[in-house]
């Protein structure tokens, strides 16, 4: 068991050395061809079809709605595509989700999604019926573009009523009960798929999309003869984008080498929704970085090495070190949050660099176990030389030094590879509206 710091760094590091990731990478792909093979499978991701085939053309025209729901804020857009000047345009209106509405019930949490709906067409003017994107950043087993039900929450949404529900049943449900008129949804869509488009929209060559935030999933175009699952009609398509839901990845067991007390330690909290499950993505996401990192310094104040000895209350509590401490702590304002943000009092130099040690150690860890899935994915593809990923999200954006992590690991782990990494502006929203786009074309 890790005690001093150098152990604790260690007991991060060592298992995401390249060799290390290698062995990861193997485990990943072997998970990636069984979700492939079979609709019931007892792998650990989830391997879930879009519907979507092909990326946008560029030719794209005219106004479209999108709503994103899926981390802490919900979104309704009205998107305009304009393919003569290749320019996307948008007015938008952000509404963020209450703890208590993630874990409400459907007609509550849906019916939000309605009303803001509404209330935007009528705040904007929007009499007509636009077509809809649904941006929707969980498992969802699709049978068609607009079909597809919720397989289980992720993240920290628990509302009732919802698993094993159509997404898409529900909000028009919430919306005919509420009297509002109707609404033309043609797409839904996973979030890492409207990076994706989004990217796709002026670069072919993009084949990954990648969410590096609250949570963190993937998405890649694999050809229609390898998703030996697919029982839809192959004459019209050779090639579809799958949203892998990698975040489940070491669920399992398969990563059982690379998880530290720690993980465990925060993982076993009652206050965690949902406790041994998204083991690749509490390893890497926004969302959980933070409590790894909490429960690291609480075992080195409880053994008298940091702030001899002394907690605080903030510390003591359930995400009382926020994931954006380790950003701020990356960029040199280490006294500033232990001190004013967490309340510890005395810190030492020494005590700052301690942590800041730890939170390098937390946030190389999961730059580089992206980085491993990302290798895995590119050489699946057979793109090594040629390949754009789509990025975005929270950590990815914000971290300081997370995206220098994730590509010198790309690198070591493929030499003189033509993988191309572009960060994706909105792609929950722009993406969901072109994958409206291109369904009603
Ligand atoms: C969670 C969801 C997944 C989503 C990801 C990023 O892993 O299960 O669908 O893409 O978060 O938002």
């Amino acid at each position: 068991m890790a005690s001093s710091v150098g152990d604790i760094v260690d007991a991060f590091l060592k298992p995401v050395t390249k060799e290390g990731l290698e062995a990861i990478s193997s485990r990943l792909l072997a998970q990636f061809e069984t979700g492939l093979a079979k609709e019931k499978h007892d792998g650990e991701v989830k391997m879930l079809i879009t519907y979507v085939h092909n990326l946008p053309s560029g030719e794209e025209n005219g106004d479209f709605l999108a709503l994103d729901l899926g981390g802490s804020n919900f979104r309704v857009l009205k998107i305009t595509l304009d393919s003569e000047n290749r320019d996307i345009s948008q007015v938008d209106s952000k509404f963020s989700i209450s703890e208590e509405l993630k874990k409400s019930d459907q007609d509550r949490l849906f019916g939000f999604i309605a009303e803001s709906l509404n209330n935007f067409k009528k705040e904007n003017g929007i009499t007509s019926k636009l077509p809809l994107g649904f941006t929707f950043s969980f498992p969802v087993n699709q049978t068609s573009l607009t079909a597809g039900t919720l397989i289980h929450w992720t993240k920290d949404f628990k509302a009732a009523n919802c698993e094993g529900n159509d997404v898409v049943k529900m909000l028009r449900d919430a919306s005919d009960a509420r009297k509002f008129p109707d609404t033309d949804i043609v797409a839904l869509v996973n979030d890492t798929t409207g990076t994706q488009m989004a990217v796709g929209y002026s670069d072919q060559d993009c084949h990954v999309g990648v969410i590096l935030g609250t949570g963190t999933n993937a998405c890649y175009t694999e050809r229609l003869d390898a998703v030996t699952k697919f029982n839809g009609d192959r004459s019209q398509h050779d090639k579809v984008i799958i949203n892998t839901e990698w975040g489940a990845f070491g669920d399992k067991g398969s990563l059982k080498d690379v998880i530290t007390e720690f993980d465990k330690a925060f993982d076993s909290q009652p206050e965690v929704e949902n406790g041994g499950s998204q083991i690749y993505e509490k390893m890497i996401s926004g969302k959980y970085l933070g409590e790894i990192v909490r429960h690291a310094m609480l075992k080195l104040i409880n053994g008298g090495v940091l702030f001899g000895g002394k907690s605080s209350d903030v510390l003591k509590k359930f995400e009382g070190f926020k994931s954006s401490y380790l950003s701020d702590i990356e960029k040199g304002e280490c006294m500033d949050v232990l001190k004013n943000k967490c309340g510890l009092d005395p810190v030492t130099e020494q005590d700052c660099e301690y942590v800041t040690q730890i939170c390098r150690a937390v946030s190389t860890r999961a730059a580089r176990l992206a980085a491993a899935g990302i290798v895995t994915i590119v050489r699946k593809m057979g793109r090594e030389k040629k390949c754009t990923v789509a990025v975005d999200g929270s950590l990815y954006k914000l971290h300081p030094e997370f995206r220098f992590r994730m590509r010198a690991a790309i690198n070591e782990m493929l030499p003189c590879n033509g993988v191309i990494i572009k960060e994706s502006r909105d792609g929950s929203g722009r993406g969901a509206a072109l994958v409206a786009a291109v369904a009603k074309q």
